[in-house]
């Protein structure tokens, strides 16, 4: 079997324990990861003894609950709760997924909570999405059209066309796609991944957009493009139930037949 020597302080070590003080019955054990920049320790998995009867549903319940009365340090992103900014995405017992969306009763035994995959770690579970979100200016993600540009009047858009955007409108770019897939996580730096690519794609297939052929161009490569494998990660890890893979394969298709 093959050996692997990891730099002593990439290591995951066992953390600090903290044992539930109610004495209820109802006890999840909740494994969280835990790593400071400001530190030089290891990273470190803490376990949280958590009395889930008085907790809300969903996971990202359980870290507030940590937070609020356990371990003020503990550093995760969030805003809206509702599934609808994407920033709570994090890795939750193997599944990148919306924290705030993911009830913790699915989870049967202990609670894994990691960052997203394969991003560099700010604080805990805050992973760093500034690589990503570069890329998603660079495929500049706003209508391009002069007709708004004459008059104030607005640009109109047939029921068909509009619904050519269905599916892909409502990505709300918290990484979980494009922090699954295996092309992105080694090659993240130049493959634009499904997060941004199924944005361009929005904006390829917007009827109301004029630079189509510009959009196209600027994404026909074979290392922001085509490192895509199929392999559709991104489409099963999707919170929302979007198809990133889709996207990707429309935009081929396109370049294939234009
Ligand atoms: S396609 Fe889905 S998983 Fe990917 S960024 Fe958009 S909402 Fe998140
Ligand atoms: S289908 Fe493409 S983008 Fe999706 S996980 Fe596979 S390689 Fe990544
Ligand atoms: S906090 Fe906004 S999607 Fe979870």
């Amino acid at each position: 079997m093959v050996q692997f020597s990891l730099p002593q302080n990439s290591k995951i070590l066992k953390g600090k324990y903290y044992k539930d003080k109610s004495g209820s019955s109802n006890i999840k054990k909740v494994n969280v990861y835990r790593w400071s920049p400001s530190s030089k320790e290891n990273p470190r998995i803490d376990t949280f003894e958590i009395n889930i009867k008085e907790c809300g549903p969903k996971v990202l319940d359980i870290l507030f609950k940590i937070k609020n009365e356990i371990d003020p340090s503990l550093t995760f992103r969030r805003s809206c709760a509702h599934g609808v900014c994407g920033s709570c995405a994090m890795n939750v017992d193997g599944v990148n997924t919306l924290s705030c969306i993911k009830s913790h009763s699915d989870i049967k035994g202990d609670l894994n909570i990691y960052p997203l995959p394969h991003l560099k770690v700010v604080k805990d579970l805050v992973g760093d999405l500034s690589t990503l979100y570069k890329q998603y200016e660079s495929v500049e993600p706003w209508l391009k059209t002069t007709a708004g540009e004459k008059t104030s009047v607005e640009i109109q858009q047939s029921q068909e066309d509009r619904a050519k955007l269905d599916g892909y409108y409502e990505c709300i770019l918290c990484a979980c796609c494009s922090t699954s897939c295996p092309s992105y996580w080694w090659n993240g730096d130049k493959y634009l991944g499904p997060a941004v690519l199924l944005q361009a794609y929005r904006w390829i297939t917007d009827s109301r957009d004029e630079e189509r052929k510009a959009r196209l161009k600027k994404v026909a490569d074979e290392l922001k493009l085509y490192r895509c494998h199929t392999i559709m990660n991104c489409t099963n890890s999707c919170p929302k139930g979007l198809n990133p893979a889709k996207a990707i394969a429309s935009i081929k298709k396109m370049l294939a037949t234009s």
